[in-house]
């Protein structure tokens, strides 16, 4: 039996008793422990997006907000509002919600007083929260309308419940999907080298009820060659205006994959992950990681390369499944970004 409040809220933002603080699963000890820190400091806010304690690119987006709600309130001055800003969004490079949702930050409190932004913001992030669940129970619904009965999906990464507030993008349609009796079965790549299908997409869907099986990354082609795979599924870090979309490395080796395989790829991610300034997907800044998360122990002579994204190119992209509806990607760049 499918049940999806099993999972744990990623993050949640705190206001009672007059105490601000922002609480958070520390995503690096699961699945061994589920640890949940709180904080009222913005700096630690920032510090766990840094270290994928709280990952996932509309988690980190409202994680991100929140640093910035939690600055204002404890004291913060006016002055540096600008500087710890720019400090927020940049904190990881390639998920444009986190500059998506310190901008929406930032225009809420334009021209109004000092002293009325601490509750401002502090709204802006309960809303944030709800608008992602919100946001995401859609997805899964337009998504799992994609799927037929007795489905067996593949995905990559963790795009679940845990990289947003709740419910997740990719994994929103499976759940959708599973109470629908539609999912056989998830196929969960492992996703070297931070393993977050191993130990967060992995974790969560058992947690949730969804049968899964973990497989190496270099599994997916003879699983889709034997023809288990029926659909693949995906989140997205950003998505340009041309319908290439970055997400965590690997994806755009599975959606080659996929295309050979005559087996449909859906991008699942909320309309906030749409870049519309962005052209296509070369302009994407993709992060560089540290050498330790591929080789824990340095061998002389070895030099690692370590990019925690890549983009997949339009082509191969079925469809991209929004809160607006499904849109194939060369549909992006004549839709009216203020309408979609
Ligand atoms: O480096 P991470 O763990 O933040 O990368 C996350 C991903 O690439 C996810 O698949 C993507 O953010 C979609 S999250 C709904």
């Amino acid at each position: 039996m499918v049940d999806i409040n099993r999972i744990p809220h990623s993050l949640e933002f705190m206001t009672e008793k007059g105490r601000v603080a922002l609480s958070y699963i520390d995503q690096r000890k699961l699945p061994d422990e589920l640890v949940i820190e709180t904080t009222a400091d913005w700096k630690q806010v920032v510090d766990a997006i840094q270290t994928l304690a709280v990952r996932g690119a509309p988690a980190i987006g409202i994680a991100g907000a929140a640093a910035l709600a939690l600055f204002v309130t404890n004291n913060g001055v006016q002055s540096d509002l600008e500087r710890v800003a720019e400090e927020i969004a940049t904190a990881r490079p390639t998920a444009v919600n986190l500059r998506w949702a310190i901008s929406r930050s930032l225009e809420e409190i334009k021209g109004i007083d000092w002293s009325d932004v601490p509750n401002k913001l502090i709204n802006l992030v309960l809303r944030m929260e709800a608008e992602d669940e919100a946001t995401n129970r859609t997805i899964g619904h337009f998504g799992a309308a994609l799927l037929g009965d007795g489905s067996n999906v593949l995905t990559h990464c963790n795009a679940g419940s845990l990289a947003t507030y709740f419910y997740g993008t990719a994994l929103g349609i499976v759940y959708c999907a599973a109470e629908q009796g539609k999912i056989n079965r998830v196929f969960a790549d492992e996703t070297r080298p931070v393993g977050q299908g191993a130990r967060l997409t992995a974790w969560e869907l058992a947690r949730a009820g969804v049968p899964v099986t973990l497989i190496c990354d270099d599994m997916a082609a003879s699983l889709m060659a034997q023809g288990t795979v029926d659909a693949v599924l995906v989140g997205a870090d950003r998505i340009a205006r041309n319908g290439d979309t970055a997400n965590k490395i690997g994806t755009y080796g599975l959606a080659v994959l996929a295309h050979e395989h005559g087996i449909p790829f859906y991008v699942a991610a909320p309309r906030s992950t749409i870049d519309f300034d962005l052209e296509d997907g070369s302009q994407i800044i993709i992060e560089q990681r540290s050498p330790e998360e591929v080789l824990q122990h340095p061998i002389n002579g070895v030099d690692v390369w370590n990019p925690a994204f890549d983009v997949t190119p339009a082509c191969y992209i079925t469809g991209i499944v929004t809160e607006a509806g499904v849109f194939s990607p060369s549909d992006l760049t004549s839709l009216d970004p203020a309408v979609l």
